[in-house]
């Protein structure tokens, strides 16, 4: 069983080797899996390296799911791992004792790939975000209300509503406090371990452009605009299909043309809402622009790229090369910022805010 360190643990205790194979495969690409055909290897194992979560199948051996459910939750070091019972049917009387034995979720057979991905990516979530009420206020309330929004949102795009824009300013309140506070490295934290990428992303963005905008002198009225922006920029990535959107190494043409599209989703979605701010229109527009041109959708060039989308830019190349992917390490913030430096400040980015950012990340800590 190999291990990288990006990718969360997953163990599946199934007897059936053919189903068994099923699930391992079907998560391979998201999450590290170790399966066992025998639960009573599966406790001893896992008491050893402790999975992120389990899925217990409806057939189990030695005997039934439920008393493997209740031995997992009355395990010293393994009962706080969430536990998805996969039953046989919808009518399955099984599900509602693993219900009661403990389980955390219940998927009925048959099942698609992508609803068994995420029912675990919704535990691993629920779990990541508890840790968060820990935390003091506004920090937790920064997260709490960040993924409330992201919520909505997801579930507007599938419906077709709209958000209102103060509804998401509202919500950035706290974010703004934490960072006029100057603590909100437990905010980056917070979303380190979190599954939903285009989330944690958004929020580290949203996070980072705050406090460039709080270094630049902004106001309340417009860090609001900033972290709104950083919540509101990728958005249209909740189109984009999973498969690309969580490639590991490069995009082919074709791809790359599809990623791209997550722009004018983006904007197409925002043109739904009410009275979003232009300011938010050109965060998430312009985001992508560079300097010498070569950026996109509109291949804009130096004076015509508007200062948030110079800020917006350098944080969000910040973040997409600092943030934990399954398929790689996240790099060292120093590392980010010698090749932001050396390679992209002048061509890409914008040398003055570039210096501006470099220096409030070392004043707060987050570069060495
Ligand atoms: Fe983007
Ligand atoms: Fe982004």
């Amino acid at each position: 069983m190999s291990i990288s360190k990006n990718k969360r643990l997953i163990a599946v205790i199934d007897a059936d080797i053919s189903h068994r194979r099923k699930v391992t495969q079907a998560l391979m690409s998201f999450y590290d899996t170790c399966s066992f055909a025998d639960a009573k290897d599966a406790l001893q194992s896992l008491a050893e390296e402790l999975p992120a979560l389990i899925v217990v199948n409806s057939d189990v051996l030695p005997g039934d799911a439920a008393s493997v459910i209740k031995e997992l939750k009355h395990h010293e070091t393994l009962k706080n791992i969430p536990v998805i019972f996969l039953s046989a049917s919808e009518t399955d009387p099984r599900a509602d004792t693993a219900r009661e034995a403990g389980a955390d979720g219940v998927l009925a057979r048959p099942y698609s790939r992508s609803s068994l991905i995420q029912s675990i990516s919704n535990k691993l979530n629920a779990n990541v975000e508890n840790e968060w009420e820990a935390l003091a206020s506004p920090q937790r309330d920064a997260l709490k209300n960040s993924v409330s929004v992201f919520r909505e949102i997801s579930d507007v795009l599938m419906s077709g509503d709209t958000v209102q824009f103060s509804a998401v300013k509202d919500n950035c309140q706290p974010l703004v406090s934490a960072i006029e506070s100057g603590d909100f490295l437990s905010i980056l934290d917070g979303v380190r371990n979190h599954d939903d990428y285009t989330y944690a992303h958004s929020m580290r963005v949203a996070t980072l452009l705050t406090l460039l905008g709080h270094a630049a002198g902004f106001n309340n009225n417009e860090q609001l605009l900033l972290s709104s922006g950083g919540l509101l920029h990728d958005v249209g990535k909740m189109m984009i299909p999973h498969n690309i959107l969580n490639k590991p190494g490069r995009l082919t043409d074709e791809e790359f043309e599809i990623m791209k599209s997550h722009v004018p989703e983006t904007i197409d979605y925002l043109n739904h809402c009410e009275n979003i701010p232009k300011g938010v229109f050109i965060i998430a527009e312009q985001h992508h622009e560079k300097l010498d041109g070569t950026g996109y959708p509109h291949g804009l060039k130096g004076s015509e790229l508007n200062e948030l989308a110079r800020m917006a830019a350098i944080v969000d190349v910040f973040s997409a090369l600092t943030d934990r992917r399954v398929y790689k390490e996240p790099m060292e913030a120093s590392k980010a910022m010698s090749i932001m430096t050396e390679e992209m400040a002048g061509s890409h980015l914008d040398p003055h805010f570039i210096k501006m950012f470099r220096g409030v990340l070392i004043d707060t800590g987050v570069l060495k």
